[in-house]
This record gives structure tokens, sequence and C-alpha cells, in this order.
């Protein structure tokens, strides 16, 4: 009997095979799982990856409610084609503070994990308030009304609390001058000094100063200038010229 004969047991007795897939399934599942158990942490720590201001964190509320993540992605895959587009593959650490991240397969448009900085904030309001404008065979829908949209910033503080208890590392003077880092992050003329000394470069190792800008460049603090801080530091935190993988693991 050939080894391919020996097999007709197995596949012609329905309870043998039963056991024997079972066993094997057993195996590949402890060769899988069980290394887990001696990581200290599945998450690379990386120089800069800082959690979002509470205006950025407003945005990425806006972001979710009108569904981008329906058509966009944020998650670059460690492959050639997706990496000569967009950039350095994403790394675990800069999703860390996502609640809920933001991955995904769905992208009717492009990959947004490191759009932050590509374009201005000027190309971000007119795109997003008639992307036919800049792409004309955009699909994209129309978001102008989020200009004209103002933010209540009255529970803003609880949002933020709200992270940090799922494990977000914001601190109590984080989260108690939330109200005024948001209101500071979207007007250039404010003091910005206690912003830049929570969220900015000296804050964090490897870290940089938050934008800080009116967005959408008119008065009052919008859904869109939410949005496009948000939009504005995606990818942005970790130095790609600096950084190097872990290799020890
Ligand atoms: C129906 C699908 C769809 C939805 C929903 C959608 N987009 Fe898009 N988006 C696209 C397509 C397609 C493109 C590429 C063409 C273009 O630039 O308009 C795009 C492009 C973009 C770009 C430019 C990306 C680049 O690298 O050039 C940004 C930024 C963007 N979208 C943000 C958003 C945001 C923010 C939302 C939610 C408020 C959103 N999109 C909702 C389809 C969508």
């Amino acid at each position: 009997m050939g080894i391919l004969d020996k097999h007709q047991v197995l596949e012609k007795n329905a309870t043998l095979l039963l056991v024997g897939s079972l066993l094997v399934v057993t195996i590949g599942g402890i060769v899988e799982i069980a290394p887990l158990f001696y990581l200290q942490n599945t998450i690379e720590k990386v120089d800069g990856v800082r959690p979002y201001t509470p205006l950025e964190l407003k945005g990425r509320d806006i972001y979710i409610r009108e569904g981008c993540y329906t058509c966009h992605s944020q998650m670059i895959r460690p492959m050639r084609d997706e990496v000569e587009r967009y950039g350095h593959y994403s790394l675990a650490a800069e999703s860390m503070y996502d609640h809920p991240f933001q991955w995904g397969s769905k992208r009717t448009g492009p990959d947004l994990a490191r759009v932050g900085g590509r374009y201005s904030d000027a190309w971000h309001v007119d795109h997003l308030t008639n992307p036919q404008a800049v792409v004309p065979e955009s699909i994209m829908p129309k978001y102008g009304f989020l200009k004209d949209r103002l933010v209540d910033a009255t529970y803003i503080e609880d949002r933020v609390r709200t992270d940090s208890l799922v494990g977000v590392p914001y601190t109590s003077d984080m989260i108690a001058a939330s109200k005024a880092d948001f209101a500071a992050q979207a007007d250039p003329n404010a003091d910005t000094t206690e912003l830049q000394a929570r969220y900015g470069a000296a804050a964090f190792k490897g870290g940089k100063d938050v934008n800080v800008a009116n967005f959408d460049n008119a008065p009052g603090v919008s859904e869109m200038d939410a949005l496009i801080a948000y939009l504005q530091v995606l990818g942005t935190m970790v130095d790609f010229s600096t950084f190097q993988p872990d290799k020890s693991r």
C-alpha cells in the first residue's frame, strides 16, 4: 500500500477523520498561540506615538460618525506597491490609542494612514466641501456642512476621560485641561505653551509639536476644524528617518 492508499482509511471513516482533523488543528493552534503567552507585549513601543489631542479626538469621532471608514482604510500593508504609494507600512503602535482602530480592507478611496501633512489645510477644506472640484472623477460625497456645524465642547473632558478609562495614558492634567487645549489648538492667536507642554515635542520622547491652526479659516471651532486636525496628524507621529524596528524579538 502506498501512502495515498493508507490515507483512504481516514477518508472513508468519518469519525476517524474528525478525530484526525481535530488533532492537526490543535497542534497548529498551539504552535501559533503558545509563543504569544511568552511575550510581555505584542505592541512594540515606538517613539513619538502620543494620545490624540482633544481636538483631534473630536475629529476622529466625526470621521467615524460620517462613515469615512466605509471607503477608507488606515493600514498600509508591508507590500511594495503599498509602501511605494502610501509610505512606510503601518506599525501596530501607531494605532495603539485608537478605540476602535480604523484598519480595514475596504478601499473605495485611498488608504489614509499617512495622509497627515500631505496636503494643506485649505486643500482639505476644498476637497471635503466638493471633492469633484479637486479630483473630477471622484465619487467621494460632499461634506461642506461640517464647516457650518460648530462643535459644542461641553463634553470634551468626558470624552477624553472615556478614552483614559480604556487605557489611553491621558494624565489627570490632560483631562482637566481638555476644554482649554481643544480651543487653543484651533486658534493660531492662542497661547499654546500649555497645549505643547502636554502633547508637543517636549512631552513625548521623539515627539513633534501639535499642529495649531484655524484649519477651516472660518470663525469658531467647527466640525471641519476638528476633522482636518485629525487628518493632518495621521501617520505623522513616528519619525521614519530614524525609526529602527526592534529586531531583538
Ligand atoms: C463613497 C466613498 C467615500 C467616502 C464615504 C469618503 N471618501 Fe474620501 N475618497 C474617496 C475616493 C474615491 C477618493 C479618491 C478621489 C479623491 O481624492 O476625491 C477619496 C479621497 C480622499 C482623500 C484624499 C486622499 C489622498 O491621499 O489623496 C481624503 C483626505 C479623504 N478622501 C477623506 C475622507 C473623509 C475625511 C471622509 C469622511 C468625512 C471621506 N473621505 C469619505 C471616497 C470616499
